[in-house]
């Protein structure tokens, strides 16, 4: 509204001011020129960044969201834009005419695109004020609590840093689908309003207020409807597709978060591979100015367990785990050579130059791995001066001992933790103890990417709760053709044509091909636990469309929120979601989830029982 504007020059006359306020046009961006205009007359507008007083002399540091530049008001301008000049604040909306300067040099200021520069004002319209803001914008994130920023984060938004970080979003958006589309894919929509789809996490529900007591679930993925677009012959699809999952949230998880999804048809897991990874690789390296190997490296999910106790393991440093069951088993220690002989492990992991910590940090990590699961933790100090302290020498013999030491390579100064369990505690709890220590150490080198591709999945993980076989990716993935014949005889054991694609131990996508006829994805239901009618009721239409001359089919989806986190540095998701969701599932800005009016409800057919 023109009325909302008040220019300096005319602060009194209001019908004056409805004339002048369309006066200044922003010719440039705050840092979108250079000396080349100097001399120029330039029209910037922005935030005002913050204040000086010098001498008679306001200083105003200009931003928008391409920087920050200083716009000097002299004295001599005009008494009524100084005065104007002299009642800005921060946060304060502005346009700004004056002519682009060099500075004098002892004030040039080298943090600043344009520290040269500077704009000497001779007009300035004052578009909107601000009240002071909870928090200083230019402070440092870290030293304001995320609460707080959460709930006012349109301000928090402003923050250069977070401006960069959703450009940066944009920027890698817009390159993904170029280079998707340069490959003949389509991007198409799937729907919001849907049915449940098994990705393994709870869904979020939406009741329905046609039809009293149904209710339809955000999508956990587009899975089932990628699918879908093969059986109808879309051949290359991909979306940037918005995902809900109901889960337990960590700082790489959202209930509500974006992938980058992509399915094809007529391809194996080689050529699927092998185009992704060009995708992924030219945004990486264009983003970071790195080389990657080309091809990217591969492991197996059985040696990245065996080696790193994880299905998604940071390579960047050593710390690996050993299998130390066959000397154990025949040990005096009847703890570890029990979960031996009873198809357990008992795996080490040596931790270099750390024989003296101190007993209570020993206990520490101790009571940490129980806390993980694990039984207990015994460990070996190799002391310098060469004596062996640990809670278990007493068990074993000198011989024993030193073929510990050889398979684990010790030497003096090193310690020794060893965890024995079931293998999937183990691993879970060893490759935990791994990345801890290998931060605590600062054994991860800077700079470094790891970009590498899991394979060779298994097809099923064993629900010891449910005291059944539940799917490792999801149950439309295709079993390894070698493997068809161990889906009936030892399910545990049969690879599936899933792979993984890793970041730097973080799990950056996921895919797999998928199961294209009806009889083998009636097995794989039935193998999970899903009887006839319910596969029928929950997957039927699905079902059906392969009656309909499905071509076989496989995809993959990447974490697009994840890869920005990782490529511009993030600690966590929300600072490069613009509207993120707290640790706890909720939104501080808006305040949602919130209560319904009881006539909403009673609209949906819905009574809540709250305790
Ligand atoms: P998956 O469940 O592995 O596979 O998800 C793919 C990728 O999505 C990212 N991701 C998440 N990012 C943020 N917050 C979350 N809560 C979250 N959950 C997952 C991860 C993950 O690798 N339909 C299959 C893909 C396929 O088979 O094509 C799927 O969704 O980076
Ligand atoms: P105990 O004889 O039970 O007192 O155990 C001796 C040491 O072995 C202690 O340090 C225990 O924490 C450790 N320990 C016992 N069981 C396990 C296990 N399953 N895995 C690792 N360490 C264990």
């Amino acid at each position: 509204m023109p009325g909302n504007c008040i220019r300096g020059t005319d602060r009194e006359s209001a019908h004056r001011l409805e004339e002048k306020v369309t006066t200044l046009r922003r010719t440039h961006r705050c840092t979108e020129f250079g000396p080349e205009l100097i001399g120029q007359d330039l029209v910037l507008t922005g935030w005002v960044n913050s204040r000086r007083d010098h001498g008679g002399v306001i200083f105003i540091d200009l931003r928008d969201r391409t920087g920050v530049t200083q716009v000097v008001f002299h004295p001599d301008t005009s008494a009524a834009i100084f005065a104007s000049a002299e009642r800005l604040r921060s946060e304060w909306v502005i346009a700004v005419k004056g002519k682009l300067s060099l500075r004098p040099a002892e004030s040039a200021n080298a943090n600043l695109k344009t520290g040269t520069l500077e704009l000497i004002a001779s007009d300035l319209e004052i578009l909107n004020q601000a009240k002071t803001p909870p928090f200083e914008i230019n402070n440092e994130a870290g030293r304001v609590d995320e609460s707080l920023r959460l709930q006012y984060r349109y301000l928090d938004l402003r923050r250069p840093q977070l401006q960069q970080n959703l450009a940066t979003r944009s920027k890698i958006v817009s390159r993904l689908r170029h280079l998707l589309e340069e490959d003949g894919f389509f991007e198409l929509e799937t729907p919001i309003l849907t049915k449940s789809t098994p990705e393994g996490a709870r869904d979020y529900v939406v009741p329905s207020r046609v039809h009293p007591g149904s209710f339809f679930a955000l999508p956990q993925s587009p899975q089932i409807f990628k699918q879908l677009f093969m059986v109808a012959g879309f051949d290359r699809y991909y979306q940037v597709a918005r995902c809900f999952r109901d889960e337990d949230l960590r700082a790489d998880r959202q209930p509500e978060f974006t992938q980058l999804d992509v399915e094809m048809s007529f391809v194996d897991q080689e050529t699927i591979i092998t185009m992704m990874e060009r995708v992924m690789v030219t945004v990486i390296q264009e983003q970071l100015g790195i080389t990657l190997p080309n091809p990217l490296p591969r492991i197996t999910h059985a040696e990245s367990m065996r080696r790193f106790g994880s299905d998604r393991p940071d390579m960047r440093f050593g710390l690996e785990l050993v299998d130390v069951s066959a000397l154990m088993q025949e040990s005096g220690f009847e703890a570890f050579a029990n979960v031996a002989r009873g198809g357990g492990e008992v795996k080490a992991i040596r931790i270099p130059g750390q024989a003296t910590m101190a007993r209570n940090e020993l206990d520490k990590t101790r009571e940490k791995v129980v806390r993980w699961g694990a039984k207990g933790l015994a460990w070996f100090q190799y002391m310098p001066g060469g004596e062996v302290k640990s809670p278990i020498t007493k068990f074993l013999t000198a011989a024993e001992m030193q073929t510990f030491a050889t398979q684990t390579g010790a030497v003096e100064g090193d310690l020794v933790f060893v965890v024995a369990d079931k293998p999937k505690v183990v691993a879970d709890v060893l490759g935990r103890l791994r990345l801890d220590f290998g931060h605590r150490l600062n054994l991860i080198p800077e700079n470094t990417w790891d970009l590498r591709w899991v394979v060779d999945f298994p097809m099923f993980e064993w629900d010891e709760e449910g005291k059944r076989w539940s799917a490792n990716h999801h149950p439309f993935t295709a079993p390894h053709p070698d493997d068809i014949g161990l889906l009936t005889e030892n399910p545990g054991q049969a690879r599936a044509l899933a792979y993984d694609l890793i970041l730097n131990g973080t799990e950056l996508g996921g895919g797999s091909i998928r199961i294209h006829q009806r009889q083998l994805q009636e097995q794989i239901f039935a193998l999970l636990g899903l009887s006839s009618e319910e596969a029928q009721d929950k997957f039927g239409f699905l079902l059906s469309a392969f009656d309909y001359g499905a071509p076989p089919h496989g995809g993959l989806a990447f974490g697009l929120d994840r890869l920005i986190m990782l490529l511009v540095g993030a600690e966590s998701l929300r600072d490069v979601i613009a509207f993120p969701k707290t640790q706890s599932a909720t939104c501080l800005m808006t305040n949602a989830p919130d209560e319904i009016a009881p006539r909403q409800l009673k609209e949906l057919h819905i009574r809540t029982v709250v305790d």
